[in-house]
Order: structure tokens, then sequence, then C-alpha cells
């Protein structure tokens, strides 16, 4: 079974791109880190990033039926910047049949206001906000239990 980590806008640019919000993991790094939590909880890890975003679309459409197939536990997915624009993202989610955990890396809800909502976060069977990269192990924790019930 199958655990996808989803990096939207931006995110390859971990490690340098304002380290003081988003710290100094790499994007290899937090692949890497993905990783390792996958294998504690016994699952395989797929790991993507993109900028743009029908990719994104394309692949939650894609995990959709990966899921149907019962071949996932679900998502964790950083929209980046996306989450406050893109109601696109929203039902490409809301259509995919499976749980999708909305995480950020900072706490959007102690920056611009434009942060503050998010389109993803209606649809997103939980959400994780400001506890750095590690966010995402909680996030992968978060489905497991989801899916166990
Ligand atoms: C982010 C928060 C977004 O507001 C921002 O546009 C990002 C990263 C985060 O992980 O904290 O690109 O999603």
């Amino acid at each position: 079974t199958t655990v996808h980590v989803v990096n939207g806008p931006n995110l390859n640019l971990l490690g340098t791109r304002r380290p003081e919000v988003y710290g100094t993991t790499t994007a290899a790094q937090l692949e890497e880190l993905c990783r390792a939590e996958a294998d504690t909880l016994g699952l395989e890890l797929d790991f993507r990033q993109s900028n743009h975003e029908g990719q994104l679309v394309d692949w939650m459409q894609e995990i959709g039926a990966e899921a149907a197939a019962g071949r996932t536990i679900g998502v964790v997915f950083n929209p980046g910047a996306y989450a406050h624009t893109s109601v696109a993202l929203r039902d490409a989610i809301e259509g995919a049949g499976t749980p999708v955990v909305e995480c950020h890396i900072s706490n959007v809800h102690a920056r611009e206001s434009f942060r503050h909502h998010s389109h993803v976060s209606a649809v997103a069977a939980g959400v994780v906000v400001g506890f750095g990269v590690g966010g995402y192990r909680l996030a992968m924790r978060g489905l497991l239990g989801i899916n166990q019930g």
C-alpha cells in the first residue's frame, strides 16, 4: 500500500527559499524524511512535486484511480500558494475519493491575510499547519489513523 506525498509550486526550492519561514531542509531531504516515516509505518512512498496547477489536478485524478483499486491510503498534499487560489484543485480532491491531508510547513494563519483561507481545507480529511517539515510525518500518521478507523 502506498502513501502519496504531493508538493505544489515553489516547494522544489525548499532549503534555500525563505529559510526563516520554511526551514533549511531541502526538498531531497524532505523526501528522505517522508521515506523513513513511510518505512516505519510499513508503507510505500510516492513523492512528487510540480509547479503546475494542471499537473497537480492530473495527479489527483490519477491517485483517485489508485484509490479505487485499493492501492493507496491517501495523499499528504502541500498545495503551496494554490491552496489560496485554486478551485480546480479543490474539485479534483473532492473527486478523488481518497483522504487528502492538507499540510503547510509554516503557520499560514500567523502570516499575511491572503494565506488565511484555503480552498482545499473544506475537502481535506484534515489539515496540518505550522509544524515545519515534521508536519508531513504527522500528516502521514493521521492518514494511517483514518484508514485504520
Ligand atoms: C506553504 C504556505 C503557502 O502560503 C505558500 O504559498 C507556500 C508554502 C507552506 O508550506 O507553508 O508556498 O504551503
